[in-house]
């Protein structure tokens, strides 16, 4: 019997995403500029074992080869990112011609197999120089000297590239790489979570503003994580933190993005957080955009807690325990992750219904699981079903009047999860690190089934 595969509008699209520093490797050839991401991973301990992203999936020398295998999958488009070091190795300055060409070659293999490009203009990996001479994102300065590069970047691909993503999930680069130090540049400071998340934010505005100053009919968008909050319980003091908590996880960026101001309610508890505001600030973070993205991977859960500063509220939900378990029923992934797909369909309904129904694209979404591979291919049986169940939750959202325009699995394959480096696997191509050999898992073949049925409908 076929499978029983969600079905979705005619020219809805179908990729993979992937990422600049998780994938490529190379680290310092042809010129590239060391990054946030190389000195961190370089700092011992900072990642799981000592590892480092100096060859990742080595997807810099590779890439005719995993190009192959996405054509092989029938993806429609890929999402990957532009690793700013690589075309302005001080951050600012002369621009390395060579870091370009890169980007120029694999956008041509990408279009010479009709899979059109999705490049993420910035994914974490700032330019080291940057960091260590301006503090990096809390200077307000590195909102024009991002446009800058991407001005770089976008006059250089413009013909051929017609998808941009300003940047990548600012919450998570504010939060884990400032507050909670998980992740590069390894900061543990409060109070640069704002002003850090502002100036992303405004980046954004800036790059937006460059891009469309160019023209050359580019579609552009950032793209938020997503991530809906419950209360733990029905008490009172639960619901308002989870009330607080969605604010601070969510509408922190949703809110400012798509209606020009910060949530209210935020900016009066942790009123001393806030930075400095400037008159058109706001306006420039609002411009409109051609589609918002959305990363989904699971919920959180809220709770009163005293003990937290300013949000007196605490989430539970992820990266708990380290590896895949059950309980009720409900199945978690390698990364403690709740698989609930609901939440997508729950996102996506929010953003139908509170943000005036922007046009979506899902650029983010998969799970890591503890896949071995076997003779003849990886079996991944839970990894299939996520996949399946999130699709089924978009096709349900798009019936009820969401605007979803395509969906990217995170990702292609198994790469080199940040402070995980290689434990975790979120890929639909298995990668043995060791000999770079990559394998298609089930999942893979399903969703290249699925992708197959669903063009076989639209004719
Ligand atoms: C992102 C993500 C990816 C991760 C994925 C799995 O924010 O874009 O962090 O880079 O690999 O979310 O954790």
């Amino acid at each position: 019997m076929a499978p029983d595969f969600p079905v979705f509008p005619n020219g809805f699209v179908f990729g993979a995403a992937s990422s600049a520093y998780q994938v490529e490797g190379a680290w310092n050839a042809d010129g590239k500029g060391p990054s946030i991401w190389d000195a961190f991973a370089h700092t011992k301990g900072r990642i799981r074992q000592s590892q480092t992203g100096d060859v990742a999936c080595d997807h810099y020398h590779r890439y005719p080869d995993d190009i192959r295998l996405m054509k092989s999958l029938g993806l429609d488009a890929y999402r990957g990112s532009i690793s700013w070091p690589r075309i302005i190795p001080e951050g600012v300055g002369k621009p390395n011609p060579a870091g370009m060409d890169f980007y120029s070659r694999l956008t041509d293999a990408l279009l010479e197999s009709g899979i059109t490009p999705w490049w993420t203009l910035f994914h974490w990996d700032l330019p080291l120089a940057l960091q260590r001479r301006m503090g990096g994102f809390r200077s307000r300065d590195l909102a024009g000297i991002f446009a800058d590069y991407v001005e770089v970047v976008v006059r250089s691909l413009a013909d051929r590239v017609k998808h941009w993503i300003t940047i990548n999930e600012p919450w998570e680069y504010a939060f884990l790489g400032h507050v909670i130090g998980r992740w590069a540049p390894g900061l543990r400071n409060p109070f640069l979570f704002f002003p850090v998340l502002h100036n992303l934010l405004r980046a954004h505005g800036a790059a937006l503003q460059r891009i469309r100053a160019i023209g050359a009919g580019a579609t552009v968008g950032v793209t938020l994580s997503t991530m809906p909050v419950f209360p733990a319980s029905g008490s009172e003091r639960d619901l308002e933190a989870a009330r607080i908590a969605d604010e601070f996880i969510n509408r922190v960026d949703f809110d400012p993005v798509l209606r020009g101001r910060y949530p209210d309610f935020l900016l009066r508890r942790a009123r001393l957080l806030v930075p400095k505001m400037l008159p058109g600030d706001l306006e420039s973070i609002s411009q409109p955009i051609d589609f918002i993205g959305i990363n989904y991977y699971t919920r959180d859960r809220a709770r009163h807690a005293w003990y937290v500063p300013f949000l007196k509220a605490m989430v539970a939900g992820t990266g708990v325990v380290d590896r895949e378990f059950e309980r009720d029923g409900v199945p978690y992934t390698a990364t403690g992750q709740e698989v609930y797909p609901e939440g997508l369909h729950r996102a996506a309904g929010v953003l139908r219904d509170e943000y005036g129904n922007p046009p979506v694209v899902i650029t983010e979404n998969g799970a890591a699981f503890e896949d071995r591979p076997e003779a003849g291919g990886v079996r991944d049986p839970k990894r299939t079903a996520y996949l399946q169940a999130h699709l089924a939750q978009a096709s349900n959202a798009i019936r009820e009047g969401c605007d979803i325009r395509g969906y990217f699995v995170w990702s292609l394959m198994d790469n080199f999860e940040w402070s995980e480096g290689t434990a975790k696997r979120f890929g639909i191509v298995h990668v043995d690190f060791a000999s770079q050999r990559r394998v298609v898992k089930d999942s893979g073949l399903w969703y290249a089934d699925l992708i197959r049925t669903a063009k076989a409908r639209d004719r």
